[in-house]
């Protein structure tokens, strides 16, 4: 059973990727779940990553991380995941509460207990993690694997180059990205392809199971915008990070040199990537993700959501 640290900003599809880490039991244990600033501000993911582990039975401690990031200020995105982080869905209230405020020492003490080592699964900005490389870098030889939804080598969403994770605390990103930890990155050129159809959706918000409902609604609002559907799918970002460690099968991937463009201008939060034939090989620092077998990703999705 792999161990694994959720690192979040629910946010829409952070919520279907617990949604999958519930879905997926027998295979991942989840030791802790932590918040950060991204998607909507510290109080709002906070609350949802709250509600969302009470929702789905989660019972891993949830611990509140950076408010911040690192040097430029907090910007959310309501626009794509609306005023509640969630679409307009208020989710049923909770008695669970912070087991830190303090969450990255949280986070650390929790890695450093455990007999194995932890994968660590970020999908939001990079701001927690790369605090904890810093103030504990001794945690490196406790991890595993940190598997990240960041980034993008073909086109960007939060600007022309750049993904909105990796825009959102750039500087994060590049210290995640340089500190030879064994990295996957499940980046915009696979995720923006691994999305759910209107239909099932649908299906799922017709559901009589209060969960499956929820999921539904809450995807609904993000696939009723035009801008979120690519080829008539939404794309649940997040939801790949799970999916590669349960079925790593539907994926293909390379090593690559992966660097972050800090610079202020156009490129800024850009993941510069070195594909290139004759690239070496020893610098490769990064396992990322090139090709998805949209049609078996889905099954699995689609499985797992009518398991929960
Ligand atoms: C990423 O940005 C966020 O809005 C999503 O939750 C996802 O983590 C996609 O670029
Ligand atoms: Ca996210």
């Amino acid at each position: 059973m792999k161990k694994i640290w959720i690192d979040c900003d629910p946010g829409i599809d952070d919520a279907m990727m617990l949604a999958m880490v519930k879905a997926s039991e027998d295979k991942l244990k989840v030791i802790g779940i932590s918040s950060v600033a991204g998607n909507q501000y510290s109080d709002i993911v906070t609350n949802n990553a709250l509600k969302l582990a009470s929702l789905l039975n989660i019972e891993a401690p949830v611990v509140r991380g950076a408010r911040e990031p690192l040097i430029q200020p907090m910007k959310p995105c309501p626009e794509v995941h609306g005023p509640t982080g969630l679409g307009y869905t208020i989710l049923p209230e909770t008695e669970k509460e912070v087991a830190s405020e303090h969450g990255i020492s949280f986070m650390y003490q929790t890695i450093m207990e455990q007999e194995e080592r932890v994968t660590i699964v970020p999908t939001g900005p990079l701001t927690n993690i790369a605090l904890l490389l810093k103030l504990y870098p001794e945690v490196k030889d406790h991890i595993e694997e940190l598997v990240i939804m960041g980034g993008a080598s073909v086109i960007g969403n939060a600007s022309a180059t750049a993904e909105f994770n990796i825009y959102t605390d750039p500087e994060a990103a590049k210290i995640v990205f340089s500190s030879n930890l064994n990295i996957t990155v499940c980046s915009l050129d696979i995720t923006n392809y691994c999305g759910i159809d209107g239909e099932n959706i649908e299906k799922l918000k017709n559901s009589s199971n209060r969960t499956q409902h929820l999921c539904g609604e809450i995807m609904e609002f993000a696939y009723n915008q035009n801008e979120a559907r690519i080829n008539g799918l939404l794309s649940l970002h997040d939801v790949c990070t799970i999916i590669y460690l349960t079925n790593p099968e539907v994926y293909k991937g390379i090593r690559i040199i992966v660097d972050v463009d800090c610079n202020e201008g156009i490129n800024r939060g850009a993941t510069i990537c070195d594909k290139r034939e004759y690239r070496n090989l020893q610098q490769c620092n990064v396992n990322w993700l090139t090709d998805v077998n949209q049609e078996a990703w889905l099954n699995v999705v689609l499985r797992n959501f009518w398991t929960i």
